[in-house]
């Protein structure tokens, strides 16, 4: 992003954010507002609705598509919002896709779903199995792309009721490619003052949403280092320079960043995941290539890890007579910290649709999330939407080939984006005085 499109953007975003006020309204329930979560579950839950979303869940898991690769998984998209009668920009960040909803006035409240799949082979065996080998969506990222559709067609037929401006942030590349960062280059907040997200969660129960104000996924970033010796026959050592004992020692090394020099309660990650090298039983090879992934809950903790990666690497790879190169081949994904007051607003909301009891808190993860983009800009808040459901017995992991989604949890997906939205546009209202005040004061 161009230094000039940053300053309008702080600048938009400094007009519309102080002057946000929480209305109150009293006992909410005595205008109604409470009721609405569940009345648009019910929306969602009806047959019609649900097969509907079932049905574009299950075009968009046939053809998973990679990052900014997504133009079907895009074109589907604006094909539906066509048909909703929402006006939509495209393309944002190649393939991304941003609706509005509403009266184009402020405030502005964003809903962001992700589009991409992953790179590997689905092996789950069903009727609507990936037919793209050695592509799937192992992450839920269709069934986010749906209920955020879902969502959209709810509030399109709630726009009168619309007090300002629902933005739907439809965006590619969000497994390592960094398209939220693109979205947000690409204009995706302009006005918008609060975003929600949502991840579907194989672990929680069906009915249930999970989050928490504060920190809530890790900071992530990405290292590859080339490790560099001398190759030559297995049998003779003394005429080589080693790579694969010095990156063996590399490993070792990068193992005490966090077990010696990380504070035991600030939680971090070094993993050293790709060691590649060598080819053959009895030639020592010229070089290794190691690479992996760092984690960590605070800004400083990341750039520390950052900083002593390169040193361990060097350093302890030139104990062995080796040079070594450092890389950070991908843009790092920020911590993902939850709005307070967001959260707080998320947790009422959740509430009066599925009880009170069915809204958790639970412990960050170090999974990452390129949602934390959008919350580095403006306040946001992430949740993950249970799908289990014991009679449908376990369910794997996100990124697990034998990854499965229930979708019974669509409705709730649908319902929560929209039910969010609705309420925020109702509650969160812009001070009309106070940009006009400060002007006064001012001049
Ligand atoms: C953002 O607000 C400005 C000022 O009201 C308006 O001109 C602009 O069209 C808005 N942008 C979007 C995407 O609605
Ligand atoms: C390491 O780099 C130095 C300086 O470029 C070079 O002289 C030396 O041969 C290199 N050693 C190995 C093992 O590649
Ligand atoms: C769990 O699955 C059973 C059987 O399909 C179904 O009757 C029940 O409603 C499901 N529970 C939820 C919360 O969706
Ligand atoms: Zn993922
Ligand atoms: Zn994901």
């Amino acid at each position: 992003m161009s230094f000039s499109k940053w300053v309008v953007l702080v600048f938009v975003l400094h007009l519309f954010n102080p002057s946000l006020v929480r209305f109150c309204y009293g006992s909410s329930s005595s205008t109604g507002f409470s009721d609405i979560p569940k009345k648009l579950l019910d929306v969602a839950k009806k047959k019609e609705f649900f097969d509907w979303m079932v049905g574009i869940r299950r075009k968009i898991h046939e053809n998973p598509e990679m990052g900014y690769e997504e133009f079907e998984t895009s074109k589907l998209i604006r094909a539906e919002l066509d048909k909703m009668g929402i006006k939509y920009k495209h393309p944002v960040a190649v393939t991304g896709v941003v609706g509005y909803i509403g009266t184009g006035e402020p405030p502005f409240v964003g809903l962001r779903a992700d589009m991409d799949a992953l790179a590997m082979q689905e092996m789950v065996e069903w009727e609507h199995k990936s037919k793209i080998p050695g592509k799937m969506h192992a992450c839920g990222h269709d069934a986010h792309v749906t209920m955020l559709l879902g969502a959209a067609k709810i509030l399109q037929e709630h726009r009168d009721e619309l007090k300002g401006t629902v933005v739907l942030i439809f965006q590619p590349a969000e497994e390592g490619g960094g398209g939220a960062q693109k979205m947000i280059q690409g204009g995706a907040l302009e006005n918008v003052s609060a975003i929600f997200g949502i991840h579907v969660a194989p672990k929680f129960p069906v009915g249930q949403v999970f989050s928490r104000p504060g920190p809530l996924l890790a900071g992530n970033g990405f290292f590859e280092a080339v490790i560099s010796g001398k190759g030559g026959h297995a049998a003779i050592p003394q005429h080589s320079i080693d790579p694969i004992l010095a990156a063996s020692n590399v490993i070792v090394s990068l193992q005490h960043l966090v077990s010696r020099e990380a504070d035991p309660l600030d939680s971090q990650v070094v993993t050293v995941a790709k060691f590649q090298g060598g080819g053959a039983f009895n030639v020592i090879p010229d070089s290794v290539t190691i690479g992996g992934t760092f984690r960590a809950f605070s800004k400083e903790s990341f750039s520390q890890l950052k900083r002593r990666i390169v040193e361990v690497i060097t350093g302890q790879a030139a104990v062995q007579r080796c040079n070594a190169t450092v890389d950070f081949p991908s843009i790092p994904f920020p911590v993902a910290i939850n709005d307070k007051d967001l959260h707080a607003f998320f947790e009422t909301i959740a509430g009066d649709m599925l009880g009170k009891n069915k809204v958790g808190i639970m412990q960050p993860i170090m999974g990452s999330e390129d949602f934390s983009f959008y919350q580095e800009v403006i306040p946001g808040c992430f949740f993950f939407l249970g799908m289990h459901n014991e009679t449908l017995g376990t369910m794997e992991n996100g990124h697990s080939p034998y990854f499965t989604v229930n979708e019974d949890a669509l409705p709730y997906g649908a319902a929560l984006h929209s039910s969010l939205a609705l309420r925020y546009l109702l509650e969160f209202q812009p001070k009309i005085s106070t940009p006009v005040e400060k002007h006064h004061d001012e001049l």
